[in-house]
């Protein structure tokens, strides 16, 4: 069988869990869209259900597979609903819903449902992507209030450089939030992982933990909070070949790395068909039997190669992990110019394997 796998840890990510709602002292929706970050949304559901507040997706269809799995918690659809008879299914599979649009409305008071809906009415404050504009913020609040068809309003918005620790522009999200929110008296959503690992002076009801449940850091620095996660997801393989290159031999397709010395070069069953970045270059780390090494060449489809060199025990047979505990996916992701959370929904064609219950 093919060595390549997933494993997935998932006593982690309810450590990762567990330290969204401890950090920002709120209730916290589980945000588990493309099929969890790549990692299993009905898996990583289940072992969080007994201790989270609910569950956040993009769409309908990712939380009817959740629902059809027998998870009962609540589920937030962040993009709310993309046609108005998406609502019969809404209500009938008792899901909240975000409305970010006047149509929206429109589409709720008009519509036939068994009971009141919750809603999470979002705000653009400025990532200027969805949200209503926030001169229309109360008067939708009072129109949906008044549709007699929604029980519940939650206030939201979102960030759109809270990873970035030093820029003002989350600061200025917040007073547009205040101020469109001024007077009214609903529960509060704002903060997403680097709102949750970064600006505690934010305030939220709710928090809406995506990246940071899969143990991955948002920042592109060092971040203290950060530092505390763990880990979700190790991605590993082993090496399935080895070859001895003199000086002056290159490896791979377009000879992308030529050794400058005689080098050892073992093959490793993982490409990009699985997910790994293909633009990650030459020198991106790789841990090879718990030593740490690196990519060279170009990554192809089903196979990579790596530097063994320097490492004499390691050879045929040897564990290589790509990502996990100890090769960051962050920094993985930042070699190939990527960012985690596209490496992880990027992943494919690997088994996942849970561990931790
Ligand atoms: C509205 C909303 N909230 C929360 C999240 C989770 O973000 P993160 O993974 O950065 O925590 C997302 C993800 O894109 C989102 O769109």
């Amino acid at each position: 069988m093919r060595p390549a796998r997933a494993l997935i840890d998932l006593d982690a990510l309810r450590h990762n869990y567990r330290l969204a709602r401890e950090m920002s002292g709120a209730r916290a929706l589980a945000v588990i869209k493309a099929d969890a970050y790549g990692h299993g949304s009905v898996r990583c559901a289940q072992a969080l259900e007994a201790e989270a507040d609910g569950f956040a997706v993009a769409c309908i269809e990712e939380a009817l597979v959740l629902r059809e799995a027998g998870i009962a918690a609540p589920i937030l659809l962040l993009e709310g609903f993309f046609e108005a008879d998406e609502l019969a299914l809404i209500d009938q599979h008792d899901l909240w819903c975000v409305i970010h649009a006047q149509w929206q409305i429109e589409a709720i008071e008009q519509a036939r449902l068994s009971k009141p809906l919750t809603a999470w009415l979002k705000l653009d404050s400025g990532m200027h992507r969805v949200g209503l504009h926030p001169a229309y913020y109360q008067h939708a609040y009072r129109r949906l209030l008044a549709s007699g068809k929604v029980s519940k309003i939650v206030l939201m918005s979102h960030f759109a450089r809270a990873d970035e620790p030093e820029c003002e522009r989350t600061a200025e999200q917040l007073a547009v939030f205040q101020q469109a929110r001024d007077g009214l008296s609903a529960e509060v959503s704002l903060r997403n992982s680097p709102a949750v690992l970064g600006w505690p002076q934010v305030p939220s009801d709710w928090v809406r933990p995506g990246i940071m449940l899969y143990g991955a850091t948002p920042f592109e620095q060092a971040q203290q909070q950060a530092a505390r996660l763990q880990p979700v997801m190790t991605l590993e393989s082993k090496i399935i070949s080895v070859r001895e290159l003199p000086a002056g031999e290159p490896v791979g397709y377009g000879a992308r790395f030529v050794a400058e010395r005689p080098t050892r070069v073992g093959v490793v069953a993982m490409g990009y068909a699985d997910g790994y970045p293909r633009h990650a270059p030459t020198g991106t780390p790789v841990l090879v039997d718990g030593q740490l090494t690196r990519l060279i060449g170009r990554v192809s489809m089903d196979m990579l190669t790596v530097d063994l060199t320097d490492l004499p025990q390691t050879g045929l047979g040897s564990c290589v992990e790509l990502w996990g505990k100890q090769v960051l996916a962050s920094d993985v992701a930042m070699a190939a110019g990527s960012i985690p959370y596209q490496i992880f929904c990027n992943l494919r064609r690997v088994p996942l394997v849970y561990v931790g219950g």
